[in-house]
């Protein structure tokens, strides 16, 4: 055995530091030459292995239960995924530990997105509060909880770069801007991860997908991405370069097809950028059986020369595929691919197998005291709930009809979201319990006095089709049967909160929909009580950016809360009370109508960007919609109204390495108190590559006390003017630039300087 202490630790989780004694690098690396001088090329391969345990799969099809048993008792699986609880990782732990030669323990791996068992709101609408200590906060709390169930290795953050809303998995994202993607990875990944990694209430994080993914040709799951050199270096891989210069300990690959190389085979990626160029010496799963998936792609003729492939490439763990394990020790028999690289990955394995305390002792994780106490505690709890209402948006507040008077008597809850204490979890939502958010119908009921009547309608049904996985195609689409019923509570009330959007299954991984708008039955719903009661707030809820233009138009007030998590019902009602004043603003653009896809803000000129002021036809354009955002990136309303004054840049012009600084005074001229998320964008206007509209290169979220004025200052350098241009190459072009500064990427006030 290769570790004295196999006892399970009780330590307390919040007592600061580690129980296990810091080990440097070096010793590490000296650790794993001894160990991997005893190892066999079969026990190397081992260690790249990574088997789903039995239960829940989060891919397709798997192999039985014994045969993965065999081995790892064998010493030939370096880890796992999808087993959770302190129990199951220790019976599968000492599997590999009391049976093996060489006793190495495994690595347990999970999806832990946005929360475990305490949920925080989706990762999308989490960026919505712009709020990089709430995203780090939040990330911690998932760390503590899953760590305490006994993980080591969360597959998070996804910092995969999005345009499309119909592809589901947006939900899991940071949306369009490579700017503020980069802050929240990296704000994920410190949470995840805290300082020390073999702390037991930290986990390794994960950047993914590496790299596209995201891209995916008409938004469609798993589809092909094709992306220019320059597009990709700008926009796709700055997050991955933030979270590699930040120290995430893992990335994953993906399924995509990028520009003809399926990004798990692609060697410019994996070793020639990410390990090569950037340094990075942590492991790189694949994504679920992606390697074996190379035959699907048809790069590869079978899976042995997908694992060809992919071990040249730099893939060094296969994610339940069976690639690696059965063919890469004939690989190098044959003379097809040189031990070295087996070695290379190996070693990288087993750094963050001590990296995590693991051969210290392999049960560190597996405390059920600690599975009983950590989870779902009021501190967990009391994050989410401020996570939740920091991340919710307000698009519209006609006549101030928010927040909710105090003289109000009877306020009515309707909608299919109204009472629903699952959607509010969000996919990925590892093992929150079902149905234990707080419904929006128990929110409002929480806050209120026993003198304000909460009435309730269900109105209609969200979806069409069976909740979880497929919707049925040919189901019935028209049942308005409800709205009879909620027309008559909404008639009877000061104030109508209307919970419509999309059930949380309908984005997701395999999610994708053609169709983003609201059902019709829901738009019927809103359509007849707005006109019995104009004091209706649609409370909208959705994993994805809607269009939603009929609301835009006749709604009142429209609140965006995405799915909030745990504790949505009270953070909505924080935000409607007044409680909190809503200060969230949108990471990714509503478009006017979804065939606008792929829509944002960050987008190039074209030749024709307009009529020239005449009525051609031959412009860049729609016929039938507008090119605009309903409500553009980076929008929100807030209960006080902000004004921007006195743009000042220190010098109207600067050599190419020196830093400008921009300036701006915010004023709340509101009467409450207020946070603004104070945006700054840069246009380069003419380079040797085109170059984008606009681009976000900072911001700052400041809270204004009613009256008072702020001054806010941007630094910008060579890192925020550059670009990578052709052949890939990041330079700093002297030439004409403007300066962006306001509370959305539509509003602003705008200065001219030049780069000499
Ligand atoms: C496939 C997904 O693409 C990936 O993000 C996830 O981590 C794995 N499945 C494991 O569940």
């Amino acid at each position: 055995m290769i570790f004295s202490n196999t006892s399970c630790n009780e330590a307390n989780p919040m007592s600061g530091k580690i129980d296990s004694k810091m080990i440097t690098n070096a010793e590490i690396d000296k650790k794993i030459v001894e160990l991997m001088a005893k190892m066999t090329l079969e026990e190397k391969v081992g260690q790249m292995v990574q088997y789903s345990g039995f239960g829940e799969l989060t891919g397709p099809g798997a192999k039985d239960n014994d045969f993965k048993i065999n081995k790892i008792k064998a010493g030939l699986a370096g880890s796992m995924l999808n087993v959770t609880t302190a129990k199951q990782t220790r019976e599968f732990q000492e599997l590999a530990v009391n049976n093996s030669r060489l006793g190495i323990p495994m690595i347990f791996a999970y999806d832990v997105i946005h929360g475990y068992k305490t949920m925080m709101p989706i990762p999308l609408g989490e960026t919505a509060s712009w709020d990089m200590d709430v995203l780090e906060a939040g990330a911690a709390v998932a760390a503590k909880e899953a760590a305490a169930y006994g993980l080591h290795w969360t597959f998070a953050p996804m910092m995969d770069m999005m345009r499309d809303a119909r592809w589901g998995r947006v939900m899991e994202g940071a949306g369009e801007d490579p700017y503020l993607n980069s802050k929240a990875a990296v704000a994920r990944i410190n949470g995840f991860q805290g300082d020390d990694l073999s702390a037991n209430y930290t986990v390794a994080a994960c950047a993914k997908h590496f790299a596209g993914y995201g891209f995916a040709d008409a938004g469609r799951e798993y589809n092909t991405t094709e992306i220019t050199e320059h597009t990709l270096h700008n926009m796709v891989l700055p997050p991955f370069k933030a979270a590699a210069e930040a120290g995430v300990a893992t990335f994953m690959n993906g399924f995509n097809d990028l520009n003809g190389i399926p990004v798990t085979a692609s060697t410019y990626l994996q070793r020639d950028l990410l390990k090569e160029e950037w340094g990075f010496d942590g492991l790189i799963v694949s994504d679920w059986a992606s390697i074996a998936e190379l035959v699907g792609h048809g790069i590869a003729k079978d899976e042995r020369q997908a694992a060809e492939l992919a071990i040249k490439a730099g893939s060094d763990m296969d994610m339940e595929g069976y690639a690696y394990e059965d063919n890469l020790g004939a690989l190098v028999e044959e003379g097809k691919i040189d031990e070295a690289l087996i070695d290379d990955a190996c070693r990288r394995i087993l750094k963050l197998k001590f990296q995590l305390g693991l051969f210290d002792d392999p049960y560190k994780y597996c405390s059920e005291e600690r599975q009983k106490n950590d989870v779902l505690s009021p501190e967990n709890l009391a994050i989410a709930r401020d996570a939740a209402r920091k991340s919710i948006v307000l698009l519209k507040n006609e006549d101030n009809l928010l927040p909710i008077k105090n003289d109000v008597k009877t306020i009515a809850v309707i909608g299919p979201f109204a009472n629903d204490k699952n959607s509010p979890l969000g996919n990925w939502r590892a093992k929150a319990d079902p149905n234990s958010a707080v419904s929006l119908l128990e929110g409002i009921k929480n806050a209120v006095g026993e003198n304000v009547k909460v009435t309730y309608a269900k109105g209609v049904n969200a979806t069409t089709g069976r909740r979880e996985f497929v919707f049925e195609l040919n189901v019935n689409k028209t049942d308005f049967s409800g709205i009879e019923e909620a027309v008559a509570v909404a008639k009877n009330a000061d104030i109508v909160l209307l919970a419509i959007g999309e059930d949380c299954f309908q984005s997701g991984e395999g999610r994708s929909q053609v169709d983003i708008n609201l059902t019709a039955p829901q738009q019927a719903l809103f359509d007849a009580i707005q006109k019995v009661n104009k004091n209706t707030a649609v409370i909208l809820s959705n994993g994805r950016p809607m269009p939603i233009p009929a609301l835009a138009e006749n709604a009142t007030a429209i609140v965006e809360t995405w799915h909030l998590g745990s504790e949505s019902g009270n953070a909505i009602a924080d935000v409607l009370f007044g409680k909190y004043n809503p200060s969230g603003k949108l990471p990714m653009s509503f478009p006017r109508h979804g065939g606008q896809m792929p829509l944002y803000y960050n987008r190039k000129s074209t030749g024709r960007p307009d009529s020239r002021g005449g009525e051609v036809v031959f412009w860049s354009h729609y016929t039938d919609e507008k090119n605009t955002a309903l409500y553009p990136f980076g929008y929100g309303l807030s209960y006080t109204t902000f004004e921007y004054r006195n743009l000042k840049l220190d010098k109207s012009s600067m050599e190419v390495g020196e830093t400008l600084t921009v300036s701006v005074d915010v004023i709340n001229n509101g009467s409450r108190d207020g946070h603004e998320v104070v945006q700054l964008y840069i246009r380069d206007l003419f380079g040797s590559v085109t170059r984008p509209v606009k681009e976000l290169k900072g911001f700052e979220k400041v809270l204004l006390k009613a009256g008072e004025t702020k001054t806010v200052t941007f630094k910008l350098t060579n890192a925020e003017l550059g670009f990578y241009g052709q052949g890939a190459k990041y330079v700093v072009e002297s030439g004409d630039f403007k300066i962006f500064v306001g509370g959305n990427s539509v509003d602003l006030m705008e200065a001219d300087f030049e780069l000499k």
